[in-house]
């Protein structure tokens, strides 16, 4: 069982990236093989659809895509932007939304994944609200999202200088996320 592991951001100091890691941890612990990707690592030009016509899916979305296809689920860390997605995680996943051939099926990428949301801000509201609107994507798409999340409010003092959390219990409960994603992707294969 394969969990492709990814935060909305590129910040090389995220909150996100420090809190998928968390539960990426927590999703290895229970059995799972999980990737743990970066998104500056996959620079991809703004989904264009003359760029696509001309040239098809840029390098680094096909890849994206093609690590999508092979993992069984998706742990992602959401930031919010102006009470929603960010642009990085919307454009990774309008590409990898796009049929690379006439015979492929529809949403390849999506269709049938598991996939558990968490959230990190510096806000009181810990990205919820951009936890909502990512959830409404994925279910659009086919994708199986897990109702439990965990948010991380006033993210800037929540981790400590290892990356985990200083809160005990979130800590436990943002790698809990991970576990539950491994045992949900577990049953919904049998
Ligand atoms: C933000 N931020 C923000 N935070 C929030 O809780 N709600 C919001 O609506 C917004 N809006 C927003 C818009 C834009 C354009 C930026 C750049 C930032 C702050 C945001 O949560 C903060 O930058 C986080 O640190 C982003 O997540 P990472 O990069 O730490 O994972």
């Amino acid at each position: 069982m394969k969990i492709l592991a990814f935060a909305g951001s590129t910040r090389t100091g995220s909150f996100n990236k420090k809190l998928v890691r968390i539960a990426a941890d927590g999703a290895r612990e229970a059995g799972a093989e999980v990737t743990l990707i970066d998104l500056r690592d996959f620079p991809m030009p703004l989904y264009d659809g003359d760029l696509e016509a001309s040239s098809g899916l840029p390098e680094h979305a096909k890849r994206f895509k093609h690590l999508m296809i092979d993992h069984h689920g998706l742990l992602i860390a959401t930031p919010e932007y102006n009470s929603s997605i960010t642009g990085v995680l919307k454009n990774a996943i309008d590409w990898a939304s796009r049929e690379e051939s006439d015979d492929e099926p529809p949403l390849v990428a999506f269709r049938g994944k598991t996939a558990a949301l968490v959230s990190a801000s510096p806000g009181g509201f810990g990205a919820t609200r951009s936890l909502r609107h990512v959830r409404g994507i994925l279910v659009h798409m086919g994708v199986y999202l897990m109702p439990e999340s965990v948010s991380i409010s006033a993210a800037y003092e929540a981790f400590d200088e290892q990356g985990a959390l200083k809160d005990a219990a979130k800590q436990k409960a943002a790698a809990a996320i991970g576990a539950k994603l491994a045992e949900f992707t577990r049953k919904l294969a049998l």
